[in-house]
């Protein structure tokens, strides 16, 4: 009588849970979930990038899977991006505010990052980039401090700012010297570049991209390789409906905007998985943006940092080879490993590296 009983309270719990992760109609396809768990056990934690990339082809650029008992959907791709995160903005803007980050961080950070979609979130962004303007964002006085590199900026007390700035723009440097240091004939290109432009000149400045096509192709190459946030930050349905992509989504649904399905997306890059600025070069050798370039997301949420990012790494970089080589040393072995550790920010495994002052270039002074 009493196993009776509990094979019963079993089979009742399992029907709930069964139907708790059952999927509404006119929700987007995806894998069956299972109890408790979800899609969780069908994602590889050591890379989930590769997994989503697999559940693509099989269900099409937009999909759901459930984390734990909580359906997200999985935006691929530049055409999906668009619609949802363009086209239907402040429907998509919103933060999932449940998740056990936002717990993790409540006390200290919550102010922008992961602030849902509200008057609150407004005010705090509009101040964050105030204050990011104060310190001379987009201005002259900011390339002084990057390059002195200042430590009074640390980028402040608006502590999620502080977060999302270092390790996003650290790594994508990580990725850069691995990048520079084994394509030797590009990293000299950038330099003989970086020689003619800057001949007599003390230190770089932002403005002095436009005369460095090659430069700004290589880094723009480096972070689309880089892949340094490849999910973005999860974002969330804002409105009771939601009617796009031809689904129905309800309120509080969590987007996963896929980035890296992007940035190495078939048809939008002439070399969509290798290493080549190229991509970001037309047939007379300028630079030329490109719309699937899009490391710093889209939409109201897009990376609050980005022109700060964007100057950092171009004045880093710049000064960082005029002076220096950088080389992959002889007992290093051959074999170059570019798999990331995934995380929410992507970084390079630990690697060694040869660095050799550069003979002294004429007008070049070396301090
Ligand atoms: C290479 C460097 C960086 C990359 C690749 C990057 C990328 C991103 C991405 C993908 C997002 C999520 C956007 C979305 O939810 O759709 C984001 C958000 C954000 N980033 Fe960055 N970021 C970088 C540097 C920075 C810097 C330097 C700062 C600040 C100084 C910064 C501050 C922020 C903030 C505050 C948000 C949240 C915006 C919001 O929720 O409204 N980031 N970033």
């Amino acid at each position: 009588m009493f196993a009776s009983v509990v094979l019963l309270v079993v089979a009742v719990l399992l029907l709930l849970l069964l139907s708790q992760t059952k999927r509404a109609r006119n929700f987007p396809p995806g894998p069956r979930p299972i109890p408790i768990f979800g899609s969780l056990l069908q994602l590889s934690l050591e890379n989930p990038l590769a997994a989503l990339a697999r559940l693509a082809k099989r269900y099409g650029n937009v999909y759901s899977i459930y984390i734990g008992p909580r359906p997200a959907i999985v935006l691929n791709g530049l055409v999906a991006l668009k619609e949802a995160l363009v086209d239907k903005a402040s429907d998509f803007s919103g933060r999932p505010q449940d998740l056990l980050i936002n717990h993790a961080v409540q006390i200290k950070a919550p102010r922008v990052i992961l602030s849902d979609f509200n008057p609150g979130w407004t005010e705090h962004r509009r101040f964050g980039l105030m204050t990011l303007r104060n310190f001379g964002m987009g201005k002259q006085s900011m390339e002084k401090i990057i390059l002195g590199q200042i430590p009074g900026v640390c980028d402040f007390y608006v502590m999620d700012i502080h977060f999302a700035g270092s390790d996003t723009t650290a790594n994508t440097l990580l990725a850069a010297f691995l990048y520079l240091m084994n394509y030797p004939d590009i990293q000299e290109r950038c330099q003989q570049e970086i020689d003619k432009v800057l001949n007599g000149k003390d230190q770089a400045s932002f403005e002095d991209r436009y005369q460095m096509p090659n430069v700004q192709a290589v880094i723009h190459e480096i972070q689309r390789m880089a892949n340094t946030v490849p999910l973005a930050v999860f974002h969330c349905t804002t409105k009771d409906r939601v009617y796009t992509l031809g689904y129905s989504i309800p309120r509080g649904t969590i987007i996963i905007p896929n980035l890296s399905s992007v940035l190495n997306e078939e048809g939008q890059w002439k070399s969509p998985h290798e290493f080549n600025p190229k991509n970001f070069l037309n047939d007379q050798g300028e630079f030329v943006k490109q719309e699937a370039f899009l490391p710093f997301s889209l939409s109201p949420r897009m990376c609050l940092g980005e022109s700060l990012a964007r100057m950092e790494l171009f004045l880093t970089t710049v000064t960082l080879l005029r002076k220096f080589r950088f080389i992959w040393p002889e007992d290093a072995g051959e074999l170059l490993d570019y798999t990331p550790v995934y995380g929410i920010t992507q970084t390079p495994k630990p690697y060694c590296m040869k660095v050799q002052l550069r003979k002294t270039v004429p007008g070049q002074m070396l301090s």
